[in-house]
C-alpha cells in the first residue's frame, strides 16, 4: 500500500485548491436512464445456483474489468506476484478454505460468467480495497431515517490521459446491479453490488437497520490481512462476508452493531449503520481486530440528527485535498432536519466534491419502508478529481 500512498500524495502536490462549495439543489429526480436494474437472488437455491442470471447476464463486463484489475496488479511488485501466483494455482482447496456459503457461490459465479475460479477471487478481493466514498444516515424530525451513500471507486487505477477518466471506475458502471435476496419468495434484505462481487458494501434489511461500509486507508491493514489470508491463515474474515452474513442473518440493529463490531477482519473498515428507533445510528471505526471506536449520533453535539463519514477517522481531520467531509456537512446543515427525505440528501450527493469522478452510483434507502433507489452517477469536467 504504501506505493499508492505516496501516488496519492505526488498527485495532491500537483492539485490545486478547490473552489468553495455550491451546495446543489432540485437534482432529483435523476434521469432515469440512470436508474439500476434490478436482479433478484434465491437463497433457498443451493449456493452454485444462485448467480446464475446475474453471471449469464454480465460476464463480459466483468472480463472487461478484471482485465483493468490486471494490468494494475500487474504493476504492484512483491503482493502483485502471490495474487497472480494464486489466481493461476489450481485452487482445488478453496472450498475448504471459504465459509458456507461463498464458496459455491463464487464457484457458480465462474462456471456461469466463463471465468476462472481464481478470477472470480480476485474479482472479490479487490473490493476490500479502494471504495473511497461518503455515507450518510439522518433522522427527519418524526424520527423516520435516511441512509445514502455515494460510492467512490478506483482510485489509482489506470488514469486515462486523453479521456481524463479513470478507466476503472468506467468498467465498473456497467456492473451496478440492484439485488433483491429472497427467502421463501420474500425479500429478506436489497442491496446495490457490482456484478461478480457476492459480498455487500450497501444494504437494507427492512424495517431492520440499513448498512454501508467505506475503505479506512491504514498504511499496514488489509496488505497484511491479505497477505495473512493466501498464505492460509483462515482466522480473519472478509469483510464482504461479514457484512453479507450481517444483512442475511442479523436480528435486529444492536445485533449488527455487535457483530460488525467484534469479528477480526482482513482490513480496516468503516460501518455506517442506522436502525428505525429514533437515535439508532452509528460509525463504527473498524481495525482489523475489532472496533477502535462506536460514534453514536445522539452524542455528536453539533448535528445530534445525522452522521457523516468519507474515509478519514471522525477524530482526525481529512487530508486536506481530499476534504469531501467538510463540505458535506456544510450542505448537510444548509439542508436542515425539516428537508431529510431522499431528494434533499441526493442534493447533498451530488455536491462537488462528494461527487466526483470516482463516483459510480448514489444509493438511496428508507428502512422503515425497505424504499431502495439507486442511480449510476458522472461527474462532468471540471470535476475532481483531475
Ligand atoms: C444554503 O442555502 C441557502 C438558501 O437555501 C443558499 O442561498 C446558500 O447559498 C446555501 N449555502 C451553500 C453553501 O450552498
Ligand atoms: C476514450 O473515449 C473514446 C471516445 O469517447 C472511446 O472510443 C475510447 O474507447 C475511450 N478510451 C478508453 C481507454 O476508455
Ligand atoms: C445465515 O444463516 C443460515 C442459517 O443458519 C445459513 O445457512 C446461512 O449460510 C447464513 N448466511 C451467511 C451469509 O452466513
Ligand atoms: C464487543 O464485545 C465486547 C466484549 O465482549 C463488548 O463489551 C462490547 O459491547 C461489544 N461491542 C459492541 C458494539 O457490541
Amino acid at each position: 500500500m504504501r506505493e499508492i500512498v505516496l501516488l496519492f500524495l505526488a498527485f495532491v502536490a500537483v492539485t490545486q485548491a478547490q473552489s468553495p462549495v455550491q451546495c446543489v439543489k432540485n437534482a432529483y429526480p435523476p434521469d432515469p436512464k440512470t436508474k439500476v436494474p434490478w436482479f433478484t437472488i434465491n437463497l433457498d437455491l443451493p449456493p452454485e445456483e444462485r448467480w446464475k442470471e446475474v453471471a449469464q447476464n454480465r460476464g463480459a463486463q466483468i472480463r472487461n474489468l478484471l482485465n483493468e484489475f490486471k494490468k494494475f496488479v500487474l504493476d504492484w511488485g512483491s503482493f502483485a506476484d502471490k495474487i497472480i501466483a494464486f489466481v493461476d494455482s489450481d485452487l482445488g482447496s478453496l472450498d475448504k478454505t471459504l465459509p458456507y456459503p461463498f464458496a459455491g457461490e463464487l464457484q457458480g459465479m465462474s462456471k456461469y460468467s466463463g471465468l476462472n475460479l481464481g478470477e472470480v477471487v480476485l474479482f472479490n478481493i479487490f473490493y476490500e480495497f479502494f471504495t473511497v466514498c461518503t455515507s450518510i444516515v439522518a433522522e427527519d424530525p418524526n424520527g423516520n431515517f435516511v441512509h445514502a451513500r455515494n460510492l467512490d471507486f478506483g482510485l489509482f487505477i489506470g488514469w486515462d490521459v486523453k479521456n481524463k477518466t479513470w478507466q476503472v471506475t468506467e468498467a465498473l458502471r456497467p456492473l451496478v446491479i440492484n439485488l433483491d435476496f429472497q427467502r421463501g419468495g420474500k425479500t429478506v434484505f436489497k442491496s446495490v453490488n457490482f456484478a461478480g462481487y457476492v459480498g455487500i458494501l450497501t444494504g437494507l434489511r427492512p424495517s431492520l437497520f440499513s448498512l454501508s461500509m467505506n475503505e479506512r486507508f491504514n498504511l499496514d491493514g488489509g496488505y497484511i490481512g491479505i497477505l495473512k489470508w493466501l498464505m492460509g491463515d483462515r482466522s480473519e474474515q472478509w469483510m464482504g462476508f461479514l457484512t453479507r452474513s450481517v444483512m442475511e442473518n442479523a436480528t435486529s440493529y444492536e445485533d449488527a452493531k455487535t457483530q460488525l463490531a467484534n469479528t477480526t477482519m482482513l482490513a480496516p473498515a468503516y460501518f455506517i449503520l442506522g436502525g428505525v428507533q429514533s437515535a439508532q445510528a452509528a460509525i463504527i471505526t473498524r481495525a482489523r481486530e475489532k472496533a477502535l471506536d462506536v460514534w453514536e449520533m445522539s452524542t455528536i453535539t453539533d448535528h445530534p440528527w445525522y452522521v457523516l463519514q468519507t474515509n478519514y477517522d471522525h477524530w482526525e481531520k481529512p487530508l486536506f485535498l481530499d476534504d469531501r467531509r467538510t463540505p458535506g456537512n456544510q450542505c448537510m446543515k444548509n439542508m436542515t432536519r425539516q428537508s431529510v427525505g431522499f431528494p434533499a440528501i441526493f442534493d447533498v450527493l451530488s455536491t462537488e466534491p462528494v461527487l466526483n469522478k470516482l463516483t459510480a452510483y448514489t444509493a438511496l434507502m428508507e428502512v422503515k419502508t425497505g424504499k431502495f433507489e439507486s442511480y449510476i452517477r458522472y461527474c462532468k469536467d471540471p470535476c475532481f478529481p483531475w
